[in-house]
């Protein structure tokens, strides 16, 4: 992952993604009765941004575990009633079956063997539990209008794949979650919509992470030809940037 970006930068990144992720959150979540005393656990926790809404959302207790240190200390400032843990995703740091539910939020892209860390997550969870992966982007499916800001996104998705990431993750997602032996697989893709604005203004949180993506490879003026270009297509509104982005639940047996 790019590591250009502060912590703040991050947190207010992914506690956008959250957004996004928020109303199917919800739906499946409803497929499961959760109350005091039932724990959930989230793999790959980051700042705490998608675990403080569910600590919110929810009566469970709430847990996040994480590789990065920073990132954890960084949440548990947050002030929500949440417990974290410094481990990682292929060996967690929990006994079989301690959870009612295990999920994921844009970590699996990151794995190099997922079948594995979905594999770890059944483990720590109860038979007749949930295991979630709520947002698995593919960037290869990505769409981008107008053709000169298509480019701008090649440029991107190919320095993702160079961070490390699977840029095809999402559309892996629902063959992982039934080798991994989950039953009754509910998957599919979260929704999008474009509204009129007025002001057509950039989004500068993507704006951000298009800038650390593309460091290096863009020269300044290139990277100010395609804000102007950003900025004229939202005006216009005509610009579209969908990244198709999987989610799949599944029940341990
Ligand atoms: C893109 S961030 C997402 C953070 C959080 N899930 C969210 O959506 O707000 C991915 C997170 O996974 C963590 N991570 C990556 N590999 C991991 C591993 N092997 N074990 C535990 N955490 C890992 C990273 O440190 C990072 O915090």
């Amino acid at each position: 992952m790019s590591e250009k970006l502060d912590l703040d930068l991050w947190h207010q990144r992914y506690t956008q993604q959250a957004k996004w992720s928020q109303e199917i959150r919800q739906y499946l979540l409803g497929k499961i009765s959760l109350g005091e005393g039932n724990k959930i656990l989230e793999v790959g926790s980051g700042t705490g941004a998608v675990l403080s809404l569910l600590s919110e959302e929810t009566r469970a207790q709430c847990f996040g575990v994480d590789i990065d240190i920073a990132s954890l200390a960084f949440s548990a400032k947050l002030g929500y009633p949440l417990a974290f843990a410094a481990g990682d995703a292929y060996s967690l740091p929990f006994p079989d079956d301690s959870f009612n539910l295990t999920y994921c939020h844009y970590l699996l892209l990151w794995i190099k063997n997922p079948l594995a860390v979905i594999a770890e997550m059944v483990r720590v969870t109860r038979p007749g539990g949930l295991v979630i992966a709520l947002a698995e982007p593919d960037y290869q499916a990505r769409i981008d209008h107008p053709k000169k800001l298509a480019q701008l996104g090649k440029i991107q998705t190919q320095s993702l794949h160079e961070q490390g990431a699977d840029t095809a993750m999402g559309r892996k997602l629902l063959g992982l979650f039934h080798d991994a032996g989950l039953q009754n697989i509910t998957s599919g893709i979260l929704g999008a919509q474009w509204e009129s604005t007025d002001t057509g203004e950039i989004d500068e949180n993507e704006w951000l992470m298009i800038q650390a993506d593309t460091a290096g490879r863009l020269s300044p003026e290139a990277l100010a030809a395609y804000r102007r270009a950003e900025s004229e297509a939202r005006r216009e509104e005509k610009r579209v940037l969908f990244i198709p982005t999987f989610y799949a639940a599944g029940i341990v047996s």
